[in-house]
């Protein structure tokens, strides 16, 4: 009888808290769904693998390059990639606002450049476009503008560049950007305009691995519901990170309340309500 066929085994508690431990060490995150739904998702593991027990799926994790690929198959499954259009509205609008001031800068030379870090299935990174097309569009059409996208999930990266979504997906999108920015391609699926799909680049980065990435010179670095995954010694070591990754004036537009009491000496938390954002100070 195959695997498919028969029950799973039990997860046991030493099992379970080797797992964490390594999905800790690879991705940084904790994940706190119940150990119900995370034994649901390395048994889909299991059974795909065709193998009998989680200690021989455990014995799987050596230093080799199957291991690695092994461990991004489960980070994925198991990382909670929930995300929407215009998720924080009130960020999108200070975006709006900093665009404004920045189009008031005498050196808007290399044009416009954003970084959506742990972007899921694109919408943020595509909200953030929206608003930055919108601006520029009714000012100065001709300056460039491209925006980046990170994940450490293959899948999401994968539907974030396809910029396919479902009629419920859109439901929160503001109805002119829908009207603008999206083109229909049958009666339950959207698709992401061309002009602003052809700016918008995916990547697979894992954010504890962002020194070997090579993103850097952002005007606006969106980095939201993410960092609660992350130990706080992680949290402020990847948020320097980012900062580093800013050009000088450039904003860190972090989730509301995740503020975590951080102070960096060139950061100056900016003052739009409801939004937890910091201005790069010039030099
Ligand atoms: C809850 S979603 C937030 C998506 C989006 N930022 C938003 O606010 O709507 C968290 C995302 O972070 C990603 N993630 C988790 N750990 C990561 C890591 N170590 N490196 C990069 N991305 C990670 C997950 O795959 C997931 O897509």
């Amino acid at each position: 009888m195959t695997l498919a066929a028969r029950q799973l085994p039990h997860l046991n508690g030493r099992q379970f808290q080797l797992l964490m431990q390594q999905l800790q060490r690879h991705a940084g995150i904790r994940i706190e769904s119940p150990q119900g739904v995370i034994e649901g998702c390395v048994g889909e593991r299991l059974r795909a693998l065709g193998l009998a027990s989680y200690d021989d799926y455990l014995a799987l994790f050596d230093d080799s390059i199957c291991a690695r690929a092994e461990w991004l198959a489960l980070v994925d499954l198991l990382t909670v990639k929930e995300t929407r259009f215009f998720r924080q509205g009130a960020a999108l609008d200070a975006v709006a606002d900093y665009i404004d001031q920045w189009l008031q800068r005498e050196d808007t030379g290399n044009g416009f450049s954003f970084w959506s870090a742990g972007c899921s299935a694109g919408q943020e990174l595509y909200s953030i476009a929206m608003v930055v097309e919108q601006r520029l569009k009714g000012r100065e059409p001709w300056l460039e503008w491209h925006g980046i996208g990170t994940d450490i999930s293959f899948g999401a990266i994968t539907q974030a560049q396809l910029g396919q979504y479902r009629e419920s997906a859109i439901a929160h999108l503001p109805a002119p950007f829908r009207r603008d920015c999206l083109r229909r391609i049958d009666s339950q699926t959207w698709a992401i305009d061309d002009e602003i799909r052809a700016r918008c680049h995916f990547f697979h980065s894992n954010l504890l691995h962002v020194n070997d990435a090579p993103f850097a010179d952002f005007n606006l670095v969106f980095c939201q519901n993410v960092l609660i995954y992350f130990e706080r010694d992680t949290q402020l070591w990847i948020i320097n990170q980012l900062c580093d990754r800013l050009r000088n004036g450039g904003l860190l537009v972090l989730g509301a309340g995740e503020d975590m009491g951080w102070k960096h000496p060139r950061m100056q938390r900016a003052a739009w309500p409801g939004v937890t954002a910091y201005k790069k100070r010039e030099v």
